[in-house]
């Protein structure tokens, strides 16, 4: 949480608690305004904290962008490396902020990333940690129908890691999208050698965030996500912590 101190007039002074919120990049595909607006408000200031505590106190807002005096709201996480790459013609704003981001997610750290197979490029593995997830599956990571699919991520250098969060597809029936899934994590570059971090029968229902947690902190670089049956493997975004 930060403090800052908010002045509606020069007589009144108050202080307000504002939830840690990151800038992101502000340029987003067109059907964020048809799925996941929530609400947009015009100010009469262009302070960015005005429009922050309009999204705290909007029951799911994640997201906040500021065009002039307007803040809109939208129920959409965002990853912290979301760069808008892929957009062709997007909406963009002068400024956006992701209420979501938690400063202690390492996902940041990861390096690079693959996968067995990827349904097509705009759903690549790097979607897990530089996509944004609105409604539709485009900016998520997906395979094609293939026995076992799996992510890989390279954090560059080993961490500890005790919760991995994922946020699973949001659009259709994923009965056997996220399904005895194993997780593993380790030093080897042999991602299927390390040791297994957790395992989730599932499967997931439609739009979860699933929380793996290990039974002991595990440590290392080499990260491994590997569905337990043959289908599309599909994951939207992923948050690591310590
Ligand atoms: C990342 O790049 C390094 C060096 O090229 C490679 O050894 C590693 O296997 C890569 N990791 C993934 C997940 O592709
Ligand atoms: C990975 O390496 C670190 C030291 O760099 C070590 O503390 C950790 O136990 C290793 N992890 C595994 C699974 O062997």
């Amino acid at each position: 949480m930060t403090y800052k101190v908010l002045r509606w007039t020069a007589a009144r002074v108050v202080m307000v608690a504002v939830a840690a919120s990151a800038t992101v990049n502000s340029t987003f595909p067109h059907d964020i305004t048809s799925r996941c607006l929530l609400q947009k408000v015009t100010l009469n200031t262009r302070e960015p904290i005005r429009c922050a505590l309009h999204c705290q106190n909007t029951p799911g807002c994640s997201l906040y962008c500021l065009q002039d005096l307007v803040c809109t709201l939208y129920n959409a996480m965002v990853t912290q490396a979301w760069n808008g790459k892929t957009l062709l013609t997007g909406i963009p704003f002068q400024r956006c902020f992701a209420s979501s981001h938690d400063p202690r997610d390492i996902a940041l750290s990861i390096a690079n990333s693959s996968s067995s197979s990827t349904f097509n490029s705009d759903r690549n593995s790097q979607q897990m940690y530089n996509g944004y997830t609105c409604f539709f599956v485009d900016y998520c990571f997906m395979t094609i129908n293939t026995v076992e699919p799996y992510w890989k991520g390279d954090l560059g250098v080993p961490y500890q890691v005790s919760t991995i969060k994922i946020l699973t597809r949001q659009d259709a029936n994923t009965k056997h999208f996220f399904q005895d899934v194993t997780v593993r994590l380790g030093n080897s570059s042999d991602y299927f050698s390390n040791p297994i971090f957790a395992f989730y029968a599932g499967p997931a229902p439609l739009k979860a965030l699933v929380t793996l947690v290990s039974p002991s902190p595990a440590f290392g670089r080499y990260l491994l996500i590997q569905s337990g049956v043959s289908d599309f493997f599909c994951m939207c975004s992923i948050q690591i912590f310590k």
